[in-house]
Order: C-alpha cells, then sequence, then structure tokens
C-alpha cells in the first residue's frame, strides 16, 4: 500500500509526529512518501494523488484551526473518493473546532476522512518566552503516534471499515474565528526582524517562510502576509531574526485560561476514530 504524508510544519513539532506516523507505516510493509508543504513553494505544486491508496493529512493548530495558508492549499485540491486521516499539533490550548472544520474541509474535496488526532508539542511562542508544553512532543506523544499509525493503517486496508465519528459541531463562524486570529498581534508586537544585526543571507528564512512574507535582503516581514508561524525565527542557522519578549503576556495567557504550567504539563495526545 502506498501512503502520501502531507505536512506543514513551521517549527518542526508537526514534522516529529509525521516522521514516527511514516515510520510506523514503513514498518507495516506500506510504501512511504514523506511531502513537507510549509514553504510557499511546496503548495504551489500540483500533487498527483493517483499513486497512493491513501493520505495523511498533518498540521499545527493556529487560532483553533488549521494554518489559513493549509486550508486555502486544501481547498485546490482532489481526493478522488480517496480515504484521508488527519493529525494536529497544538501547544495545549485551544483545539476545537480544528477537526470538526477540517474534515469538513476535506470532504467537501472528495475524501474520506478515517482517523484523526492530536499531538501535545511546544508552543511556538515559546520562542518568546512563553513556556507552554516544553519539551513535547515527547516519548509519550510518539507512542500515541505509532499506536494511531496502527489503527489507521487498518482503516486504509479495510480490515476495519470504520470511518471517523461524528465530531462536536461550533457555534462559531467562519468570521468570528477569522477575527480571533488577529489576537496573535497582540502578543507578537514585533514581527521578526534582523534590525542591525549581520547574516551570511543564506535565504533560509525567506525560502521557508509559508507565506511570503519574509524578505533575507531588508531582513523584516510584511505585516500584511505575516501569520506569526515563526518557522523564519525558528530555522535562521544564525538565530539572528527576533521578535519581542512574550513573558508577560504569557502570565496573562495562564490566568485567562485558568490553568497551571504543571495542569497544562499533564495534557495527553489523543486520538479520534
Ligand atoms: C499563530 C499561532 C496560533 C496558535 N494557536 C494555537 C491554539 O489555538 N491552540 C494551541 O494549543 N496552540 C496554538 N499554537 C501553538 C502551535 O499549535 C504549536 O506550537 C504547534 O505544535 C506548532 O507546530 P509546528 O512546530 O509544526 O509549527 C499556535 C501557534 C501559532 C504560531
Ligand atoms: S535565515 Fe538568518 S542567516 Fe539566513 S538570510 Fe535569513 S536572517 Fe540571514
Ligand atoms: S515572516 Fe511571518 S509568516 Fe513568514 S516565516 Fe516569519 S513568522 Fe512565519
Amino acid at each position: 500500500m502506498k501512503v502520501l504524508i502531507l505536512y506543514f510544519s513551521a517549527t518542526g513539532n508537526t514534522r516529529k509526529i509525521a516522521k514516527v506516523i511514516g515510520d510506523t507505516f514503513t514498518q507495516m510493509g506500506c510504501e512511504v512518501a514523506m511531502s513537507d508543504i510549509t514553504a510557499n513553494a511546496d503548495r504551489q505544486k500540483k500533487i498527483d494523488l493517483k499513486p497512493y491508496h491513501a493520505v495523511v493529512f498533518g498540521a499545527p493548530i493556529h487560532s483553533w484551526r488549521a494554518p489559513r495558508v493549509v486550508r486555502e492549499w486544501m481547498r485546490t485540491l482532489d481526493g478522488q473518493g480517496k480515504k484521508c486521516s488527519m493529525f494536529f499539533t497544538y501547544g495545549g490550548f485551544g483545539v476545537h473546532p480544528t477537526h470538526y472544520s477540517t474534515r469538513l474541509l476535506l470532504e467537501n474535496q472528495n475524501f474520506i476522512v478515517v482517523s484523526s488526532a492530536d499531538f501535545l508539542g511546544c508552543h511556538t511562542f515559546n520562542l518568546g518566552g512563553w513556556k507552554a508544553m516544553e519539551g513535547r512532543p515527547d516519548k509519550s506523544d510518539f507512542n500515541v503516534a505509532k499506536k494511531y499509525a496502527k489503527t489507521t493503517y487498518k482503516r486504509f486496508t479495510g480490515e476495519d471499515n470504520g470511518i471517523l465519528g461524528a465530531l462536536e459541531k461550533t457555534n462559531h463562524t467562519e468570521e468570528q474565528l477569522d477575527s480571533i486570529e488577529s489576537f496573535r498581534f497582540n502578543v507578537l508586537t514585533q514581527l521578526p526582524t534582523r534590525g542591525e544585526n549581520e547574516c551570511s543571507m543564506c535565504l533560509v528564512c525567506e525560502e521557508l517562510c509559508p507565506t511570503g512574507a519574509m524578505d533575507a535582503e531588508s531582513g523584516k516581514a510584511d505585516k500584511g502576509k505575516c501569520i506569526a508561524c515563526l518557522a523564519c525565527v525558528a530555522n535562521c542557522p544564525e538565530n539572528v531574526l527576533k521578535i519581542n519578549d512574550m513573558s508577560k503576556s504569557w502570565s496573562f495567557k495562564v490566568e485567562m485560561e485558568k490553568t497551571t504550567e504543571a495542569s497544562m504539563r499533564g495534557q495527553k495526545s489523543r486520538i479520534y476514530l
């Protein structure tokens, strides 16, 4: 069985889980192709799904949904009635309604969604001083990923004929969810910038940017295009791209969510069947 794993990963969490899922499928005798769709250029390539029996989609959760660019890209796909599975990584806060809305989107594109899962991952804003889910994904999350791949394999082969069960609906409209997206810029008040720092002009930041917002020459991100994913900051080999200190907003976030770092650490990755 040939399986295609398509994943978006700005700072590496989703990539780590995708790898565990891919390795598990391979151990089960599948031929696995992995495709990273994070960079803008990667999402422009036409994907031919014909050779594949089934597809796995992986993405981080950005403000309760798959990132905007991932949703836009999914709307260009033709599922050809193939089975697919989804998974998400998130920083320990809101998940809902990501599974529900992404499933609807994929079904509209003629995919049959057979399973889903969410995995804990260190929050992107830890790069600015947050402390959410440090060290995740870890062994416990990778074990759930292995189990998820094994269960999904049975659904792909037909040994288990089930599909993904009913998911909790959302009362939020797309417009309300769109407006929630803008909160990220109350936290990320200084977009990635090189400032006065010198660098080797390797262009990694510009090439990896999912939206074309980063200009390596000026070392600045375009506010109109930036989605605050921090791929540029996390992957700059010289660590010269800077953002604001977010530690104050971390205390505020923990208070607002009525949680603590300790209780957050107790959360577990989950499989949805
Ligand atoms: C703009 C933005 C919005 C985010 N929104 C959420 C969220 O709604 N809930 C949550 O728990 N984590 C949220 N996160 C954290 C990411 O989902 C998490 O760190 C994820 O594992 C990053 O995956 P990656 O390393 O593959 O990019 C957000 C991160 C960013 C950058
Ligand atoms: S990734 Fe870093 S080193 Fe490379 S061009 Fe961008 S700022 Fe310069
Ligand atoms: S410029 Fe913005 S969108 Fe581009 S990689 Fe950096 S944080 Fe992400």
